[in-house]
């Protein structure tokens, strides 16, 4: 399998350099993509234009740089934060938006929303090599490298996200001052790479106490969200199509949407990874309905959700899809009650990729469902009637040669987006 990707890579490599260069005259002050020939290796930083010779610097190839000056022979002198040299005219791709100083795209965009992503982070372990369950034995892929690291903060500061649900985090268990607390390494790297990249101390992050290596987390922006409080559920989880129900308990979050500093309002996040392996519907249906009894449990007791808290997302890794065979009941059942499931034909994309043929998209199984009915979230503070799967993300700089590098270098899940509108707090 391994070899097939190489072959591919090789192919397309090919190809780029039998491509006659149709890039377009660039300017000054614009900003542009790279075009690596493969993963993974920077883009060379020449001191003179047109001169082959190369001193030792590379741009990463995920970078956006901005064009310092042009050259007759084509050749364009870059930037990217402290680096600067010239880029041969093979390397040169798309104009873009250029990053702003925070290291957002700034898209121009007025209206002020909240972008809540759900994304499975593949066994985010240091060391953990991955691709289960195709990808096995000598084919598995690495563990990520820090650059792999740099590239998933990339993907998220792409998104413009502000809260994140994540699936399969790894964490541990640390004594505090006499307290047990979990916490992440890998998260709290990609946090310090977040905040570099931002140019703030801005990210911060809470994981779940269950599911031993592969936990379910919450990872957000404090420039634009707070956190009020959060909890972790602990649902009985019997044994259904001889898998727990619960092998990791629901987490959930009360967050806040700033906007201009001021709190405006708030929801109620659940992060859910249900049983995966095949043929689980009735597994998937009573977790999903104790999931749902919970939160109306919760909320009737004014506990971990307030009693007039009627903005909900439940965003997760549901191994479950709505357009296979396999029917779980519960989305009907949801749709025809008080919630919304961000996915309703066909249109909605795959979520996952598989390994062969390389990068094809096969299961659709990540998916967000919001609260619908008077004071909840559809129609009033969400108008999105699917969630954004980020394909935009395979068009990553990096990855220009395929999806099969989003799997190598971050997951094999992309991440789903819904935007909520930032407006006054109703409930
Ligand atoms: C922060 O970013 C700069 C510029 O990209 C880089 O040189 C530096 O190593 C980064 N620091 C950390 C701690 O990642
Ligand atoms: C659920 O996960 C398993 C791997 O554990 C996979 O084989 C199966 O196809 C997934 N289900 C769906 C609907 O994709």
């Amino acid at each position: 399998m391994l070899a097939l990707m190489q072959r591919t890579l090789a192919v397309l490599a090919l190809a780029t350099l039998l491509l006659p260069s149709i890039a377009a005259a660039q300017e000054i002050g614009e900003c542009i993509t790279l075009t690596p020939r493969r993963p993974g290796l920077g883009i060379p930083l020449h001191t003179q234009a047109g001169v082959n010779s190369w001193e030792g610097e590379r741009v990463p190839v995920d970078s956006i740089v901005t064009v310092v000056q042009t050259h007759d022979s084509g050749w364009l002198r870059v930037r990217f934060d402290a680096l600067e040299g010239w880029i041969s005219t093979r390397y040169i791709g798309d104009v873009v938006p250029c990053l702003t100083t925070t290291g957002l795209i700034d898209t121009g965009s007025s209206e002020q929303v909240c972008r809540i992503a759900t994304w499975n982070i593949e066994w985010f372990k240091d060391g953990k090599s991955r691709g289960f369950p195709e990808l096995i034995g000598d084919e598995a892929l690495p563990a990520r490298t820090s650059d792999d690291f740099g590239f998933i903060a990339k993907a998220i500061i792409t998104m413009e996200v502000e809260l994140l649900l994540l699936q399969e985090i790894h964490g541990d268990d640390i004594e505090v001052e006499g307290e047990w607390v979990a916490h992440s390494p890998e998260l709290e790297r990609l946090i310090s790479i977040l905040n570099n990249q931002s140019g703030a101390t801005s990210w911060d992050y809470r994981i779940g106490t269950t599911g031993r290596d592969q936990r379910l987390a919450f990872l957000w922006d404090t420039r634009t969200v707070g956190l009020e409080w959060w909890c972790e559920a602990a649902l009985p989880s019997d044994r259904v199509n001889g898998k727990e129900l619960f092998d990791r308990q629901p987490i959930v979050g009360m967050f806040s949407c700033f906007k201009d500093g001021l709190e405006m309002n708030d929801f109620i996040a659940v992060n859910l990874h249900l049983a995966s392996g095949q043929r689980n519907a009735k597994n998937h249906d009573m977790a999903m309905q104790r999931v749902l009894e919970w939160i109306e449990l919760e909320r009737g007791q004014d506990n971990c959700i307030p009693s007039d808290e009627l903005d909900i997302v439940i965003g997760g890794d549901l191994n479950a899809s709505r357009f296979d065979t396999w029917d779980e009941d519960f989305w009907d059942t949801m749709e025809s009650g008080s919630w919304d499931v961000l996915a309703d034909d066909t249109t909605y994309p795959g979520t996952r990729l598989r390994a062969d043929p390389p990068g094809s998209l096969v299961s659709t199984i990540d998916y967000l469902i919001v609260s619908k009915g008077t004071g909840a979230l559809q129609g009033d503070e969400v108008t999105m009637t699917h969630g954004h799967v980020r394909h935009d993300l395979l068009a990553l700089p990096s990855i220009s040669n395929s999806a099969l590098t989003f799997r190598l270098r971050a997951s094999d899940h992309m991440p789903v987006t819904v935007d909520v509108r930032i407006t006054d707090d109703t409930d």
